[in-house]
């Protein structure tokens, strides 16, 4: 019990290393008296420089997730950080600077990312003379050099001098993804950055993201319901009724005859508590209510559905 005790203390801290670290998080929102728990207990964590998507259906907590993230809402319960900024105990002031210098974010609304008055160009210097220090012609030439840097880094320079209105929509998608770069910040957030595009145009905004985090090393996370994204990065998260229920994760393996091939592995989430969400298909095949039997083998662990004739016949029982 000592050595247990030990061991646990030299385990490192949850989250010790990550760049996002949500631990437990719950949301619950009154509306009308009644009580949504939109987060229940949500644990996610996400390392530096990494590309990810959640998935997850409708209603599921993934924006509530991302506003938390994003600094625009505060959880009811849990912990969070990001990047050292602890997203439950900021003041007025520390929220301001880090949405201005620590988060980017896109929105699936092509209209919400820009100002309709304001060219591409003068859309990403924004962000940069909001969070001005300084002033003066030296620094209005470094942010517009910057901001054309940005643009042709994502394939929109030629779209420098135009309004949103002369921009496609994929187009704009990819200059918002400029916009929320401006900062140089540490993480982008987008919800659905791609839902109200065709796949082709889709794809070239992901290609963005992409650019992004192999450029300049921003660790970029993707809600998104396209298979074409969310099949396109390392890792994967599902979030289930408000909890991460399980994650993809995809690796490049390369055989004997040097061909290079993508496996995919699904793995489910435990959370702290060692708590384990059974996929559905897999509980209904079963028939798993309630309660399951478990036994603890040398490299696994047996789940037994709790019906009388499988327990007789469970392998180790006792008779
Ligand atoms: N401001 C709010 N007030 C009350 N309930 C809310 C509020 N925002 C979200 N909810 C509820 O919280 C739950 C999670 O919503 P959320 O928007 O996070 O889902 P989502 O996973 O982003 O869904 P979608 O894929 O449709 O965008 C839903 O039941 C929703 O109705
Ligand atoms: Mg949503």
């Amino acid at each position: 019990m000592e050595r247990a005790a030990a061991e646990r203390r030299e385990r490192p801290a949850y989250g010790k290393d990550s760049l996002i670290s949500c631990d437990r998080l719950v949301r619950i929102f009154t509306a009308d008296g009644v009580e949504v728990q939109a987060l229940q207990g949500l644990d996610l964590l996400v390392a530096q420089g990494e590309l990810m998507a959640l998935v997850g259906a409708s209603g599921s907590g993934k924006s509530t997730l991302l506003n938390i993230l994003a600094g625009l809402d505060v959880p009811t319960a849990g912990a969070a950080s990001v990047g050292g900024y602890d997203l439950l105990a900021m003041d007025a002031a520390a929220r301001l600077r880090y949405r201005r210098e620590i988060v980017g974010f896109v929105w699936q609304q092509t209209a919400r990312n820009l100002l309709p008055y304001l060219t591409a160009a003068q859309n990403v210097v924004l962000p940069m003379q909001l969070a001005a220090r300084g002033s003066g012609p030296r620094t209005r030439r470094k942010r517009a050099a910057r901001a054309a840097e940005l643009l042709d880094m994502l394939g929109v320079g030629y779209c420098h001098d135009r309004r949103p209105a002369q921009m496609s929509g994929g187009e704009q998608q990819r200059a918002a993804i400029a916009v929320a770069l401006a900062n140089d910040p540490a993480v982008v957030l987008a919800d659905e950055p791609t839902g109200e595009l065709d796949s082709a145009t889709g794809e070239q905004v992901f290609a963005a993201f992409r650019t992004a985090n192999e450029e300049l090393g921003t660790t970029v996370v993707v809600v998104t319901h396209d298979h074409a994204v969310a099949d396109a990065v390392r890792r994967t998260v599902a979030i289930r009724d408000g909890r991460t229920a399980s994650e993809v994760v995809r690796r490049t393996e390369v055989d004997e005859h040097g061909q290079e091939s993508v496996v995919a592995r699904e793995y489910a989430t435990v959370d702290r508590a060692g708590r384990l969400q059974l996929p559905r298909d897999y509980t209904d095949a079963l028939d798993i209510r309630s309660r399951v039997l478990l036994e603890l083998e040398p490299d696994h662990i047996g789940v037994w559905p709790d019906l009388p004739q499988d327990r007789a016949e469970r392998p180790g029982d006792p008779k």
